[in-house]
């Protein structure tokens, strides 16, 4: 809920501590935000990107078929004990519905989660993703609504990060966990259907983009075997950025005249970095 994590947040205009009074998020200075219907509230007003509604329900299908279930079991791993029982804040930037947070919230009973989205499609998913979360509405290339060092554990899994507020949200102690594509990554699909190519060397520039801020702590590749319906490659495309460059007919046609099941191989890095 929302209530959980309004301590962790700040004011985006003033930096203030927020409240909540009744439908609306106030700071003491007299900022306020309303409390969407379906209980996320945007401290970004005025921002519209992100993922289409399209996308977000291509992506929820796809979630819950369980097609990336080691990916989450990797993220839950990769956070381990640095959250432990006790209590904490997990925040994950651009969380989509929220699928990969909730799994880690039910690993750190102690814990709330926060879903920091660009997306009100997302947002509305993520605001009733798991009880201990509250969806909050944010540019995660900006300046976050969030307190200097209240960050127990952040998250970015496929999405952008931002490597100078990451690092002056997390504690001290406090662990970045980034799941990002190899080049291995849905191989085969990647060329008979034309998706966006991963840059080979993904793993060392997201690395050297943390470096000012954040150092590497661990590293692993999570790889497994994919076998999905026609229907399930659709949502894996419609869920991802190539969802914007092939035409959905082009993009049916080139579907359909694959075998069915569609074998790929999920491939992805799952690292870890602690603060300098
Ligand atoms: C590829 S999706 C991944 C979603 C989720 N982490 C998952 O793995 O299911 C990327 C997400 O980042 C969000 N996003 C993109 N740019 C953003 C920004 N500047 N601020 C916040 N969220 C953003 C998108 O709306 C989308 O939900
Ligand atoms: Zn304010």
């Amino acid at each position: 809920m929302l209530a959980d994590v309004l301590p962790y947040l700040a004011c985006p205009h003033c930096g203030a501590a927020l409240s909540l009074a009744g439908a609306t998020v106030r700071c003491g200075t007299g900022h306020g935000f309303d409390v969407a219907r379906q209980g996320y509230v945007n401290l970004a007003p005025g921002t519209t990107s992100g993922d289409s509604a399209e996308m977000v329900a291509a992506r929820a299908e796809f979630l819950a078929r369980g097609h990336y279930a080691p990916i989450t079991r990797a993220v839950v791993t990769a956070v381990g004990g640095a959250v432990g029982g006790g209590p904490g804040c997990v925040a994950d930037l651009g969380a989509g519905t929220g699928h990969h947070l909730a799994a880690v919230l039910d690993a750190a009973p102690g814990s709330v989660g926060l879903a920091l989205e660009i997306a009100k499609p997302a947002l509305r998913r993520a605001a009733r993703a798991h009880p201990r979360l509250g969806a909050v509405g944010a540019d995660t290339w900006g300046t976050l609504p969030v307190r200097d060092r209240a960050i127990s554990v952040a998250l970015t899994v496929f999405a952008p990060r931002n490597p100078a507020e990451l690092h002056r949200i997390l504690a001290d102690d406090g662990l970045l966990v980034v799941v990002a594509p190899t080049t291995g990554h849905l191989a085969g699909l990647v060329g008979a259907l034309g998706l966006l190519t991963v840059a080979p060397d993904k793993a060392r520039k997201i690395t050297d983009q943390l470096a000012p801020h954040l150092r590497p702590s661990t590293q692993d590749v999570c790889e497994f075997g994919l076998e999905l319906s026609h229907q399930d490659v659709l949502s894996l495309v419609g869920m991802g950025p190539s969802a914007r460059h092939v035409g959905a007919d082009e993009l049916r046609a080139r579907v359909a005249a694959l075998p069915e099941p569609v074998r790929t191989t999920a491939s992805v890095h799952v690292s870890s970095y602690r603060r300098t």
